[in-house]
This record gives structure tokens, C-alpha cells and sequence, in this order.
């Protein structure tokens, strides 16, 4: 089985100030063994990624973006675009969120543009899938995550320098407290697979596959031991370098 570096990637949505998200980040990197397995990120909010960014600089912990428009530039205001991530030091952008799918419109096709003009930029997409409570109780799961995977990554160029990675966060475990088995976890995990084998051929054995949903330090390593399952998309649990830095640890 090809080796997957798992990747531990903190969501802090709308939360922390600029002073807040410095020392955060501080205890982050002072707390991040040397020689750990996992690659770390954290995507803080726009208004704090350049105090990060100066914070994590010449560590190996990695910057995200949580959300981007799609145009390079231009009159769109309150957009911020990809090359505008890209030059504040971003290595990833988060894209297709259910919270932005929720609440601000985000559609499987906007989402694409996302993940595209990432992809231009120079920088990694995470592309977020996950089905509602609804869903899953009306036994749609892998239809929902198929659909949202596939018109998600629509267009993806072959020859792109960058590959996406994927993380299923099923919607009813976001903020929830509830949080998917690592069974029912690794057996969506495994479906993604199984289309990514279909769309990107030999790449999907080296794309990860991030479980997101109340991952806490209690539950991160059961999660993680998954053969699909190749790391955290953690929001409440990022929040604070202790809980975030266990479920780095539990990573190996
Ligand atoms: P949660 O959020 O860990 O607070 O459930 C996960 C996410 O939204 O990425």
C-alpha cells in the first residue's frame, strides 16, 4: 500500500483575533514534536493570516485559507481570490465547506470554480463532501458523496503540479459532539476511493482522504488507525493547542 503522510489540519472558522490566532499559533508550533509524522495545518480566518503566516515562519506547519472566490481580481467586493492566498503564504484552501454550502450558496458548481482556480494558483484544494442527517437517513450517502466528489473535481486538469485532497465531513457530525464510527467513517472513505480510482486513476492511492466531524483527542486515533482514512479536518478541537496538538499526536 503506498505510504500517506497524514495530514492534521485545524478549521478555525470565524473565531480568533489576530492577537488570539498569534498565540495560538505560538503554542501550536511550540508544542509540535520534532520529527512528527503528520504534516500540520491551520487555517485561520482571512483577517489573521498574515499574523500567522509570521508566526509559523520557518516552521514546517502549513497555512489554509478556509474559502476563496474564483476570479484572479477584479470589482468584487469583500473577495478575496486565490493569488491573494497564495501570496499570504497559503499552501491550501479549504473549498466547498458545508457551512459556506449552508449558509452562503456555495453549489457543487461554484464549488468546482473554487477548487479549479485554487488549483491555478498554485496552491492545494481540500474539497469538503458530506452528507446531511436527512440524507443519511434516507440511505443517500454515497450518491450525495459521489455526486459532490465528481462535480467537484470536474475539469481537473491531468497535468496539474497540484493534487486535491478530500475530506468527508458528514454534515450531521459538524459541531455536533457526534461523530461518524470509524466504521461507517472508513466505509465512505473507501466508496471515495474506489470514484477517485475511476477519475484520477494511479493519483488515488496517493490522495488523501480527511475525516472531518467533532474529531476530538478522544476519538482521533481510532479514526486515524483506518486504512482510508489519512488524517483531520478538525474545527472545535483547533481551537485550543491542547486538544489540537493530542490529535496531532495520535496521528503517530
Ligand atoms: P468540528 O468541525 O470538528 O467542530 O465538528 C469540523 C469542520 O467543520 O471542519
Amino acid at each position: 500500500m503506498p505510504e500517506r503522510t497524514p495530514l492534521i489540519a485545524g478549521n478555525w472558522k470565524m473565531y480568533k483575533t489576530q492577537g488570539e490566532a498569534r498565540a495560538l499559533a505560538r503554542e501550536i508550533r511550540q508544542g509540535v514534536p520534532a520529527g512528527v509524522r503528520a504534516e500540520v495545518m491551520v487555517a485561520p480566518p482571512y483577517t489573521a493570516l498574515a499574523a500567522v503566516a509570521g508566526e509559523l515562519e520557518g516552521s514546517p506547519i502549513r497555512l489554509a485559507g478556509q474559502d476563496t472566490f474564483w476570479e484572479k481580481q477584479g470589482a468584487y467586493t469583500g473577495a478575496i481570490s486565490p493569488v491573494m492566498l497564495a501570496d499570504l503564504g497559503c499552501h491550501y484552501v479549504i473549498v466547498g465547506h458545508s457551512e459556506r454550502r449552508q449558509h452562503f450558496g456555495d453549489t457543487n458548481q461554484t464549488v468546482n470554480r473554487k477548487l479549479l482556480a485554487v488549483l491555478e494558483a498554485g496552491v492545494v484544494p481540500i474539497l469538503c463532501i458530506g452528507e446531511t442527517l436527512e440524507e443519511r437517513q434516507a440511505e443517500k450517502t454515497l450518491h450525495v458523496v459521489a455526486e459532490q466528489l465528481k462535480e467537484g473535481l470536474a475539469g481537473l486538469p491531468g497535468d496539474a503540479r497540484e493534487r486535491p485532497v478530500i475530506a468527508y465531513e458528514p454534515v450531521w457530525a459538524i459541531g455536533t459532539g457526534l461523530t461518524a464510527t470509524p466504521q461507517q467513517a472508513q466505509e465512505v472513505h473507501a466508496f471515495i476511493r474506489s470514484l477517485l480510482r475511476e477519475l484520477l486513476h494511479e493519483a488515488a492511492e496517493t490522495t488523501l482522504i480527511l475525516y472531518g466531524g467533532s474529531v476530538t483527542p478522544d476519538n482521533a486515533a481510532s479514526l486515524l488507525s483506518e486504512p482510508d482514512i489519512d488524517g483531520a479536518l478538525v474545527g472545535g478541537a483547533s481551537l485550543k493547542a491542547d486538544s489540537f496538538l493530542k490529535i496531532i499526536a495520535a496521528a503517530g
